[in-house]
C-alpha cells in the first residue's frame, strides 16, 4: 500500500494530533536496518509505524513485533513485515506510547488496553523508546490517569474486592459504547483504578501483580530507556541521549 494514501496533511491535523504526529515520526529515526522492532499501540505509536512503513518502501529491512491487534492491523496496511515473540523473543528496539511519564522514566499505560502485550514485548526489549505528546508528563504517577489493571473475568469480583484494598476505586472498563464489558486483546477484562497519588510504583506494583486472578498492570517501572517528548517548542528527549 502506498503510505501516502493513510497520512493526512499536517494542515488537517488538530495541534494535538500534530505533537503526536511529531513524536512518533521522530522516534522512527532510532530504527535501522535490519532491526527487530516492537510496534506498541495507540494515537501516537501509529505514527511511527506509518512511518516505518514509508522506510520500508524507501529500502530498509526491519521485522515488526504488534503489541496489539489493532497495531498488527496497522502495520500490514502499511507495509511492515511481522513476525512473533516465538520466532523473535529478543527485540532491538520497541517504540510505544504512554498516558503518564514521570521525571524518572516510569510510565502508566493500557488506557488503549495493549498493557500487558506491551509490557511483554518491552521486557523483551534492548531498548525502549516512548513517544508522547508533552500532557503526558506528570510530578507523580497517577495524577491524571487510572492504572489498568488487566484481570481473568472469573476473577471479577475478587480482584475488584482486593484492588480496592489496596487504596483505589476500581472501575470495570466497558465499551464506546457503554453496554458491553471490555475485552482486551486476550479476553480478558480490565479494571480502571484510581489511585490517590502514586508515592511508592514499585511496591503498588508488585501488589497489584500479587492478587490471584491479575494476569498484568499499566504501571512500567525501569523498563524505558528514552522518552521523546513533543511540545510547540519541538521534541526534546529524556534523558538527553540513550544511556
Ligand atoms: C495502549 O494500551 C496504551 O498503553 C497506549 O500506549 C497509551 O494509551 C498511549 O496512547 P496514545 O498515544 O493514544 O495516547
Amino acid at each position: 500500500m502506498n503510505n501516502d494514501n493513510i497520512i493526512a496533511g499536517e494542515d488537517t491535523l488538530d495541534p494535538q494530533t500534530l505533537l503526536k504526529k511529531q513524536a512518533g515520526e521522530s522516534a522512527a529515526e532510532h530504527v535501522k536496518d535490519g532491526m527487530v522492532v516492537g510496534l506498541g499501540t495507540g494515537s501516537t505509536v501509529k505514527w511511527t509505524i506509518l512511518k516505518l512503513g514509508q522506510m520500508i518502501e524507501d529500502g530498509i529491512k526491519i521485522i515488526g513485533i504488534p503489541t496489539s491487534v489493532r497495531s498488527e492491523v496497522l502495520a500490514r496496511e502499511a507495509g511492515i513485515p511481522l513476525s512473533t515473540l516465538d520466532a523473535h523473543p529478543e527485540i532491538d528496539l520497541t517504540i510505544d506510547g504512554a498516558d503518564e511519564v514521570d521525571a524518572h522514566l516510569n510510565l502508566i499505560k493500557g488506557l488503549g488496553g495493549a498493557l500487558t502485550r506491551e509490557k511483554i514485548v518491552a521486557a523483551c526489549s534492548k531498548k525502549e523508546i516512548i513517544v508522547v505528546d508533552d500532557s503526558k508528563l506528570v510530578d507523580v504517577l497517577g495524577t491524571k490517569a487510572p492504572v489498568p489493571v488487566e484481570i481473568l473475568p472469573f476473577a471479577l469480583e475478587p480482584c475488584k474486592i482486593s484492588l480496592a484494598k489496596l487504596g483505589s476505586e476500581p472501575v470495570l472498563r466497558m465499551n464506546e459504547n457503554k453496554k458491553e464489558v471490555y475485552k482486551t486483546d486476550n479476553d480478558n477484562y480490565i479494571l480502571d483504578c484510581r489511585f490517590d497519588s502514586i508515592t511508592n510504583p514499585v511496591e503498588l506494583e508488585q501488589r497489584i501483580n500479587n492478587t490471584p486472578g491479575v494476569v498484568e498492570n499499566g504501571l512500567f517501572l525501569n523498563l524505558i530507556d528514552l522518552v521523546m517528548i513533543a511540545s510547540p517548542d519541538g521534541v526534546r528527549t529524556l534523558p538527553d541521549q540513550f544511556s
